[in-house]
């Protein structure tokens, strides 16, 4: 027997019988570290002939060979045998974690599929500040001072002036001193009043306010706009209906209803929207802020309306009463995941 295959024996002996990682560490660093019996025969090639060389070195590089994978068997049942005694610690029948799949509030849903319908019919997105002043949300829109709606039963004031706007036609106003017409804007967001609280009233609800300024709208582009709004929302058979109403700030005023099933009433109308023909005194109160001429109510005229989106939810979802909206009752939520 060659004193190479001897060594070989030998190491191959100890890796087997090492009985931890230590003793195994210690049998690579002997046989196959740096001064290791291995290395070291592989100094001693040097003085060997010609003949002996490569027999030698063949038979070196298969001792070597052996003696890795000896080590590398043997550290892997180490390694195996670690695992298993953590796994034993471990009872994997019992139940994980779960986690909550969450989804979209309602009112978020509703919010994007109306942008997404009002896209389509080229509105732009606009917005406004909740804290507003006075100005923007009452005298801009033709509302008189001792109208009951800036009563202060009606809205939050803030020390100082300010005030929550109570509706979203403020947003009309900003958009109109910000650019000249045409104009065709969509502006979702809050809005606050100091109303009873019951099924269907709020102190913060959402609206989703619109304004299309043009040359010759009428009546019949808001009809047209609106209805394809509620039955792309509500579905192709929705029937919707426009009743005269008054708001300060349009002339004439329409307020407009869907039929519906949902609310727990049976079949009903039910009031979803304000709208009208903008009031030309609107346009003179943007001139007069602006500087300009730029919307002359004798050139431009526009529909507006203000969609109420809790109301919309309520429909599309039946949900019979505003409050679940802010209860965050997850009993409730989880119902539109
Ligand atoms: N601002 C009205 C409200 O909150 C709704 C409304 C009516 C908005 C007519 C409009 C409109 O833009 O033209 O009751």
């Amino acid at each position: 027997m060659h004193p190479l295959e001897q060594l070989r024996d030998g190491a191959l002996r100890e890796i087997e019988s090492a009985p931890e990682e230590h003793a195994l560490e210690a049998a690579r660093v002997k046989y196959l570290g740096k001064s290791g019996c291995i290395s070291s025969w592989g100094e001693q090639m040097k003085t060997l002939n010609k003949d002996e060389k490569p027999i030698v070195g063949k038979l070196l590089n298969e001792v070597r060979s052996a003696v890795t994978a000896a080590i590398e068997a043997r550290a892997q049942t180490f390694r195996a045998q670690k695992e298993s005694k953590t796994l034993a610690g471990i009872d994997i029948s019992l139940p994980g974690t779960p986690h909550e799949i969450g989804s979209l509030h309602p009112l978020t849903q509703i919010l994007e599929r109306s942008i997404q319908i009002f896209r389509r019919m080229g509105f732009a997105l606009a917005d406004g500040p909740d804290i507003e002043d006075e100005w923007h949300c009452f005298d801009a829109l033709n509302t008189p001072p001792d109208h009951p709606a800036r009563n202060e039963q009606d809205t939050f004031y803030l020390p100082g002036g300010p005030l929550l706007r109570t509706h979203t036609s403020t947003v009309q106003i900003r958009a109109m001193q910000a650019a000249p017409p045409p104009m065709r804007v969509i502006a979702p967001g809050a809005c606050y009043r100091r109303d009873e609280i019951d099924a269907t009233h709020s102190a913060q609800f959402h609206q989703i306010e619109g304004l299309y300024v043009d040359e010759s709208v009428s009546v019949a582009d808001l009809k047209g706009a609106l209805e394809f709004f509620m039955r792309e929302l509500f579905g192709p058979g929705t029937e919707v209906q426009f009743r005269p109403h008054y708001f300060p700030f349009t002339e004439p005023s329409l307020e407009i209803y869907v039929k519906s099933k949902a609310l727990r009433g049976g079949e009903q109308w039910i009031e979803v929207a304000g709208s009208g023909i903008v009031h030309p005194a609107v346009f003179e109160a943007v001139n007069k802020a602006r500087g300009d001429k730029a919307y002359d109510p004798e050139k431009w005229s526009g529909y507006a309306f203000g969609l109420g989106m809790d109301r919309l939810a309520m429909i599309l979802f039946d949900i019979p009463d505003i409050r679940f909206f802010a209860q965050n009752d997850l009993r409730f939520l989880h119902q539109f995941v």
